[in-house]
């Protein structure tokens, strides 16, 4: 087997796959540009889900990607794993190589064990492949089969498994394509007689699952064939790094070896440390990649979407950190080592270097401020209720403190285990709901009175300039405030602006709106308002 750095595993991959036809495409952004029910790109797949559907064509039929992903959302996630597991991770690297209606499973699959067994050289006897129970319905013949086609590549016959639609059949969600799949899982345990087909699809962590291909055959919003059947292949690049590299847990591998060592220097701790704590080094380590990238993809810190998922896992990170003994704000500093290490195949990273450092640590030291006084307030909550004698913290205070101090839930879940209470979630869920029910209605009445002030103006489109330009001069047309247009405004007062010409770009399709500073004709201390025309 050969031994190979994370970057040799990704430059492997898209060479094998460019020297077979393919075209190295780059990983898309991990806001989806084309799915606005997607938070985040969550597989190599996103980016060409309208080219499998037939919608989109390219100039390509065969293309590699390595793709940033995200797997974290609502409240159903694996967030609370992400440090104590081995393996958990919420921002990932994915492999994959792709046919648009180019070739299908016997392609497929020749080029999966070549790069398997003779580039990467696994050993043979350490590989299982699944496989679709119900891929004998679909008439292409058994020669055409995963079952078959692995065995004629050289795989075991009897570690060739068949399981069913939960599995192997493979959907994107309630619409896009979809098909039936293959995946290779490699055993890593220390004794080869102990190797058992129950281990596959299992929790046993001696058996891990590298790479799926999927055949994508079906639209699933109505289940008729695409246009033509197609090829999404998807590999966990640290998972094969842990594989490659021979540990048992990917926060061993080289991916994040570097960001867990700068974070032991900046405590001034050791390894012995490490290892008496690693859930929470593990988690700054995991947390400090998904905060650069985020940040660099676009995302700010804030309070819905995508932006409070970006708030939620840095306040994690944060609080981490403070539990192994960090006393100041840190996380920009290890993010500087995850931007130094993956700066290289994702030049983004180094390009908006200093932005992403400001906006971590302008969040962080803000988060800190709040920490204190939520800790003050939760600390008499958690008082209160154990003077009562009862473990559970009523939810409403829960989200008091998610609401006026920023604490997530799951930090004060954290909190109150510490000291032995549980949180009323359906509680805390249900003043979440009646909040929202109320900020929508709120939104809805002023966005309605906005639109209708805009609709006054029959206002020119404006010149958008952000293509070439960060910074320009133009002039204000239009400011509304409170649902009324006003001819001129106070400081820190909330207004709306439409300009003639501008930098900034408006949040829409997907896209966080660009943030920035408006100065007007007399400098920074003059208000901008001077120079609107009268008629604003
Ligand atoms: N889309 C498939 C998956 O996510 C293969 O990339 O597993």
């Amino acid at each position: 087997m050969k031994h190979l750095s994370s970057a040799e595993i990704r430059r492997t991959y898209l060479q094998f796959f460019e020297q077979r036809g393919h075209t190295i495409v780059p990983s898309s952004s991990l806001i989806p540009g084309n799915d606005p029910t997607l938070l985040f790109s969550n597989s190599g797949m996103v980016q060409f889900k309208d080219t499998f559907l037939g919608l989109e064509q390219r100039p390509y039929s065969r293309a590699v990607t390595a793709q940033k992903c995200m797997r974290v959302s609502g409240k159903h996630n694996d967030l609370e794993e992400v440090g104590p597991s081995p393996r958990h991770q919420t921002f990932f690297e994915m492999l994959g190589n792709f046919s648009f209606g180019d070739y299908f499973k016997r392609e497929a699959i020749s080029m999966a064990w070549d790069l398997l067994t003779k580039t990467f050289e696994l050993p043979i006897e350490r590989l299982w492949f699944t496989v679709f129970a119900g891929d004998d319905e679909w008439g292409l013949g058994p020669d055409e089969e995963a079952e078959q086609l692995w065995i004629a590549a050289g795989a075991d016959p009897s570690r060739v498994l068949r399981f069913g639609r939960k599995d192997n059949f493979w959907v994107m969600g309630d619409t896009g394509p979809c098909g039936p799949c293959s995946e290779i899982t490699v055993y890593l345990g220390d004794d080869l007689s102990k190797m058992t087909p129950d281990g596959v699809n299992s929790d046993d962590p001696d058996y891990v699952e590298i790479w799926n291909n999927v055949f994508m055959q079906f639209d699933r919003a109505t289940m008729q064939p695409l246009p033509r059947p197609s090829v999404d292949t998807g590999m966990g690049l640290e998972r094969m790094a842990m594989v490659l590299q021979g540990v048992k847990a990917n926060y061993d591998t080289d991916v994040f070896t570097p960001i867990i060592q700068r974070t032991i220097a900046l405590l001034g701790s050791d390894e012995a440390h490490y290892r008496a704590n690693f859930a929470q080094y593990r988690a700054v380590a995991d947390h400090s990649r998904a905060v650069a990238f985020l940040i660099a993809d676009g995302v700010l810190p804030g309070n819905t979407g995508r932006s409070y998922v970006l708030r939620r896992i840095l306040r994690r990170a944060a609080y981490q950190g403070r539990t192994i003994g960090f006393d100041k704000p840190f996380m920009a500093d290890v993010i500087e080592t995850v931007i130094e290490q993956m700066g290289d195949a994702y030049p983004d990273l180094q390009l908006r270097r200093q932005f992403i450092l400001e906006t971590t640590d302008v969040e962080e030291r803000q988060f800190l401020r709040t920490l204190a006084g939520g800790i003050t307030r939760l600390g008499g909550v958690i008082n209160q209720v154990k003077a009562t004698g009862s473990t559970v913290l009523p939810g409403e205070d829960a989200f008091t403190l998610k609401d006026t101090y920023g604490f997530p839930l799951d930090l004060t879940q954290k909190i109150a285990a510490e000291q032995g209470l549980e949180v009323d979630e359906p509680a805390y869920d249900r003043a979440m709901a009646e909040q929202r029910t109320r900020s929508r209605a709120a939104t809805q009445f002023k966005r309605g009175a906005e639109a209708e002030v805009w609709s006054d103006f029959e206002l020119p489109a404006t010149e958008f300039l952000g293509y070439e330009h960060y910074a320009a001069s133009g002039r204000v047309l239009a400011l509304v405030s409170g649902g009324d247009a006003v001819s001129a405004a106070n400081a820190g007062q909330p207004v709306q602006l439409v300009l003639d010409r501008t930098p900034f770009y408006a949040e829409s399709g997907g896209r966080v709106g660009d943030t920035g500073v408006l100065v007007g004709r007399m400098g920074a201390s003059t208000s901008p308002t001077r120079s609107a025309p009268s008629r604003a």
